[in-house]
Formats: C-alpha cells, sequence, structure tokens
C-alpha cells in the first residue's frame, strides 16, 4: 500500500495523503523545496508512524522528470496510487501582458503534468495496475474572462486525462480527474471568495481519497460544484460573454 504525491507543499496534497497514512500506506512527498519536503516527511512519520520519503522534483524541469520517477519507484517498487496536486493560479492581468507569466500557467497545468504522468502511466502500463489521479478544476469546465490562462490550461488537463483514462482502461489502471471549487489555501489567499462555496483542504483531501480508493473517474470536490458547473456550461455563449465573470 503506497502513495507518490508530486506537490506535496500543497494543504490539499497532505489532506489527501493524510487519509493514506492513516489507512498505513507508506508515502513519497515529492516537491521541489529540499527543506519543505523534510519536515512534510518527517511530520507524517511521527503522527502517522509510517515510513515516508523525499523525492526532490521540479515540475518545470522536464528533463528531470523520468529521473524523478526512477528515485520514487527505487524507494518503493510496488507503488499502487500517484496523486498530482502541482499547479498555479497565476494572475490573468499579469498573464495577458507577459508570455512567460502565461506560459508558466500553461506550463505549471498542463505541460508539466503530461509530461510527469506520460512517464507514470507508461509504468503502470507495464505492470497492469495502478491509479493516477490529477488535479484540474471547475475553472477548466469554461472560459471565463477573469482566468482564462489557468482555465484553459486545467481545461486542456481535463481533456488529456480523459483520453489516458481510457488509454489505461484496458490495462487495469484508474485515471482520476478531481475538480475542485474554491478552496481555503495559499493559491485563493486574500481573495474575495463567496464564503459558503469555499470548502477546507481536508475536506477536498478526504474526497480526494475516497474517489481514488474507489475507483472513479471524475470528482467534483466538494459534490455541489458538479450542479453549479451543470448551470455554468448551460449558459448560452451569446449570454455568458455579456457576464462580467
Ligand atoms: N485552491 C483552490 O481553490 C483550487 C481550486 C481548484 C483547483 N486547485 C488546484 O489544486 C492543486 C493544489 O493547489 P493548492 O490550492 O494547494 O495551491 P498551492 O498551495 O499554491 O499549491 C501548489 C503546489 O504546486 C507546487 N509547485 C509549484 N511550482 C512547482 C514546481 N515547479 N515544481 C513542483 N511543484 C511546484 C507548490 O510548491 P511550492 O510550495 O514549492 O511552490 C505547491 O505544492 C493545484 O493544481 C491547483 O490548481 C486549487
Amino acid at each position: 500500500m503506497s502513495l507518490l504525491v508530486l506537490g506535496a507543499n500543497s494543504l490539499i496534497a497532505q489532506a489527501a495523503a493524510a487519509n493514506f497514512a492513516q489507512a498505513g500506506h507508506e508515502i513519497i512527498f515529492a516537491e521541489r523545496n529540499k527543506d519543505e519536503l523534510s519536515k512534510i516527511a518527517e511530520d507524517f512519520k511521527i503522527r502517522h508512524k509510517v515510513n515516508c520519503y523525499s523525492v526532490q522534483f521540479d515540475a518545470l524541469d522536464f528533463s528531470g522528470h523520468k529521473k524523478a520517477v526512477e528515485d520514487c519507484l527505487a524507494l518503493i517498487p510496488d507503488l499502487q496510487y500517484v496523486l498530482i496536486t502541482f499547479g498555479y493560479l497565476g494572475t490573468q492581468e499579469s498573464a495577458q501582458i507577459d508570455f512567460s507569466e502565461a506560459h508558466r500557467v500553461i506550463d505549471l497545468n498542463y505541460t508539466g503534468v503530461v509530461s510527469i504522468c506520460e512517464i507514470i502511466a507508461a509504468e503502470f502500463e507495464s505492470k497492469k495496475k495502478g491509479n493516477i489521479a490529477v488535479i484540474s478544476s471547475v475553472a477548466g469546465d469554461r472560459g471565463r474572462q477573469s482566468n482564462y490562462m489557468y482555465g484553459s490550461a486545467k481545461g486542456g488537463l481535463s481533456v488529456y486525462l480523459q483520453g489516458l483514462r481510457s488509454r489505461l482502461f484496458k490495462s487495469g489502471v484508474n485515471v482520476l480527474t478531481v475538480k475542485p471549487g474554491f478552496v481555503d489555501t495559499p493559491m485563493t489567499y486574500g481573495m474575495k471568495l463567496p464564503g459558503i462555496l469555499v470548502a477546507s483542504p481536508q475536506k477536498v483531501g478526504r474526497d480526494i481519497y475516497k474517489a481514488m480508493i474507489n475507483g472513479k473517474s471524475i470528482k467534483y470536490t466538494p459534490f455541489f460544484w458538479w450542479y453549479i458547473m451543470k448551470i455554468v456550461k448551460s449558459i448560452p455563449e451569446i449570454i455568458f460573454k455579456k457576464l462580467k465573470l
């Protein structure tokens, strides 16, 4: 029983990992920041009394992805679950005027995920087992003027995961797309959000754990975002383009 978390410094990642640790899973935390990594792994070892490891991983260092996966497999050869949580919101305004910001948003939410996912997918496909979960977003369900750089990267990611899920289905490998709404993390810090719609990382982490263990394909979290997005997606474009969303 084992989990690899890519983007371990995220509170959502740690909340999901806590559920795995409570169920006795060994955990590999992968993250770019070495100091944070050892703190997280030590904390989990003490609190949950499970084996924890740390591997340095930079989502933007595409050429280093293969080695990062090899390092993880050297620690736990029979890895079962992989949770990809890294991502970057950035700011829409900056991304519109500075392509390097748009590029970062695209690479951290799409290209970087595709790069590491393909390496893990090939490994699980050859073993004919495994579970991959990736955090996309409800923002990827419809393009909005206020965050379409981030939203389009997440939208592309959701479509990529749909295809990957179909490819890996026949090998017995599950692919889960997680679509959170607003979550109370550093990513949304300082934003004016409707409190009633903001979920805790613990709630979202629990939902992710349950969906991964139960082999689900798509998980809106909290669940009510499925209904919200159903309505948002049903608004005709002629009206939607006039809304200040
Ligand atoms: N919070 C929300 O409302 C919300 C809603 C929908 C979806 N999501 C998605 O949920 C996921 C987790 O987000 P969060 O809310 O927990 O935000 P967060 O606190 O900003 O976490 C983002 C994570 O990505 C990591 N990361 C950034 N650049 C990286 C790189 N080059 N290499 C490796 N890791 C890197 C960060 O590490 P550092 O700490 O080292 O930067 C951090 O662990 C993201 O994919 C986000 O898009 C969040």
